[in-house]
């Protein structure tokens, strides 16, 4: 997604941008750009590719403005090139923008009426003739203000502008802006994250915020132009650096670091003296829920899936999951009783924070199960509960969504001994066997060089299918996403039972197919389903936790995981799944990091 940087100091800005926006790389981008003001006169420069070459643009030609914005940018209007790259300048003003502006074409005529000629191919353009139209009659504020007024859709914008050449202005609709507080400079950027090694003082805009930085202070005004006061926050410090360390890339360090983030994890939320789990400031009584939604994208998505299993194995609590980008536009009836969790690794999707804005538009309570603690959605959310994975870099989730699981499932076995629909002792025992979990993965990691020689039978396929039922059905679907996202083979998760209503025409010699079946009560019919599949030449991996009496002849690899209760064995499963679509990809040479046409945070709808 597009990333923003904003810098005005007493001093050049232009290499704190520059790293700045190399925070923001994680985000998924195509293009970059930066605008300063130098000599009194807005000085624009922008590339295709990577922050490197805009560098290598500045090095050849500096631009050492005291101010300055900077962007990268993930293509939404008009392809991926210099002309569509941000900012966007004209005479008068310079704009970086995250969002989509709906109503972009009808402005651009109104626009190309008057005489102002377009470059580019994107809905960003509008907003800076727009401005510059409008400051011809108004005052910064006053055109700041009817500029947003006519823009329909979402943004994050950084402005500069030739004639108030020393403030830089911000304003929020529906993509996330956070401003920053340094010495005798100020900042303004997309996350937290961009701007925590400048400082660790940051304010969050909301929706219809507008600010002006000077490198002396910084103002706010809400949408009604009346100047208001916003909290300023002290940022977290990450226990775990967001840096690689001696590993290949983020990927392999988030998948090797499971066992400690799940500790961590737990230890946040496990009360060991008391052998309790404390939510802290879950805020709705367990006992008055009749209904609980959970909702959320892609791999949260599908930690919201086992949740439903849990929570009907747990509680009498009736479970919906949705995707997120469905849920927002559904007539839903909302009830009192009932509790919307939605969980989001960034914190900052935008069918996600989309869907939790429904729900507080019609006082829903609302809980989210985020990693980005100061991110949107936490910060709308009636209540939150962070699953503490520290920086996740990698586009691929991994770490979040053990911890994203784990919140869940510590959660549902939380709510379950409030209801009282589950003893004591049963309680006590699940929260024992919960503390062996980070040395079960640590134990099941061990299983990479087996995994490399597996990965190479996947090079030449066409495709993939995971199978699963039961708890291990979501564990399918989340493996044939990772393998879909860094490998780019096509890879369906199917329920194991579901095989016979169609998708068995897929099943051809040689095709592999991924079995997981654990010792569970679904464990025969799995294994029967593996049969139906080798019949017709699929070449399976079987991964379970009992492996020693099953018919493994025509079975090309299984795989041992360790044994724990059915609950926590999806855990464990997942981790073999994350190194085989780490290691497909690797063998194929691709970005592991950063795989193609993908973000990690989808910030526009
Ligand atoms: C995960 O591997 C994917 N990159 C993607 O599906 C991601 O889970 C999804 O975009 C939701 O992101 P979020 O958790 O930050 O809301």
């Amino acid at each position: 997604m597009c990333g923003i940087i904003g810098i005005v100091s007493n001093k050049s800005v232009t290499s704190n941008i520059i790293q700045s926006l190399k925070k923001l790389e994680y985000r998924g981008y195509d293009s970059a750009g930066i605008a300063t003001i130098v000599n009194g006169d807005i000085d624009e420069k922008k590339c295709t590719g990577r922050v490197d070459n805009l560098e290598k643009i500045l090095f050849k030609s500096p631009s050492n403005g005291p101010l300055g914005i900077g962007h990268v940018r993930w293509a939404t209007h008009g392809v991926p090139s210099q002309v569509n790259a941000h900012p966007h300048s004209s005479e008068e003003v310079s704009v970086v923008h995250n969002g989509i502006i709906e109503n972009s074409n009808e402005l651009k005529k109104d626009l190309e009426n008057k005489g102002y000629k377009f470059k580019s191919q994107t809905d960003t353009e509008v907003i800076t003739f727009t401005l510059t139209d409008l400051l011809r009659k108004y005052d910064l504020i006053d055109a700041i203000n009817k500029t947003l007024k006519k823009l329909n859709g979402s943004f994050a914008l950084g402005i500069i502008f030739k004639k108030y050449n020393n403030v830089i202005v911000g304003a929020r609709r529906g993509s996330p802006l956070a401003v920053g507080y340094g010495h005798e400079e100020n900042y303004l950027g997309s996350d937290s994250y961009a701007l925590k090694s400048m400082t660790n003082k940051i304010t969050y805009l909301d929706d219809g915020d507008i600010c002006i930085l000077s490198n002396s202070k910084i103002e706010f005004y809400n949408s009604k132009n009346k100047k208001i006061n916003k909290e300023i926050l002290t940022l977290s410090d990450d226990k775990h650096n967001a840096e690689k360390g001696d590993y290949k890339d983020f990927m392999s360090k988030e998948i090797n670091e499971q066992d400690m983030t799940a500790k961590t994890c737990i230890n946040e939320y496990v009360d060991h003296l008391r052998q309790d789990i404390n939510l802290y400031n879950f805020s709705i009584k367990p006992e008055e829920i009749e209904k609980i939604f959970l909702i959320g994208c892609g791999t949260a998505y599908h930690s919201c899936v086992i949740a439903k299993y849990w929570l009907e194995e747990l509680t009498s609590i009736s479970i919906e999951v949705d995707i997120a980008s469905e849920f927002r536009y559904r007539k839903l009836k909302f009830n009192k009783k009932s509790l919307y969790i939605f969980v989001s690794q960034s914190g900052e999707t935008a069918d996600t924070f989309a869907a939790l804005d429904l729900c507080k538009k019609n006082n829903a309570k609302t809980c989210s199960i985020v990693n980005m603690v100061e991110s949107s959605i936490a910060r709308a959310s009636d209540f939150v509960l962070p699953i503490h994975a520290g920086p996740e870099i990698g586009v691929a989730s991994t770490k979040a969504f053990i911890g994203q699981m784990l919140v869940l499932y510590i959660l549902a076995i939380k709510i379950s001994e409030v209801r009282k629909e589950i003893s004591k002792s049963d309680y006590s025992k699940k929260i024992t066997e919960l503390k062996k979990l980070p040395d079960l993965i640590s134990r099941t990691l061990k299983c990479q060089d087996k995994i490399q020689i597996i990965a190479k039978d996947f090079l030449e396929s066409k495709g993939a299918m995971f199978l699963g039922r039961g708890l291990s059905f979501p564990i399918a679907l989340e493996g044939a996403l990772k393998l879909k996202e860094l490998s780019y083979l096509h890879a369906e998760g199917y329920p194991a039972g579901e095989m016979k209503h169609g998708p068995l025409a897929l099943i051809e010699e040689g095709l592999p197919v991924v079995i997981l079946a654990p010792k569970d009560r679904y464990f025969e019919k799995t294994i029967s389903n593996m049969q139906e599949v080798i019949a017709r030449g699929g070449k399976v991996l079987l991964i379970s936790n009992e492996t020693n009496n099953v018919i493994s002849e025509n079975v090309r690899f299984t795989l041992e995981i360790p044994k724990t209760e059915d609950c926590l064995t999806p855990f464990l499963m997942t981790i073999p799944l994350q190194l085989l679509a780490y290691h497909v990809a690797s063998l194929k040479n691709y970005d592991i990091d950063k795989p193609r046409n993908l973000a990690k945070s989808v910030t526009v709808e």
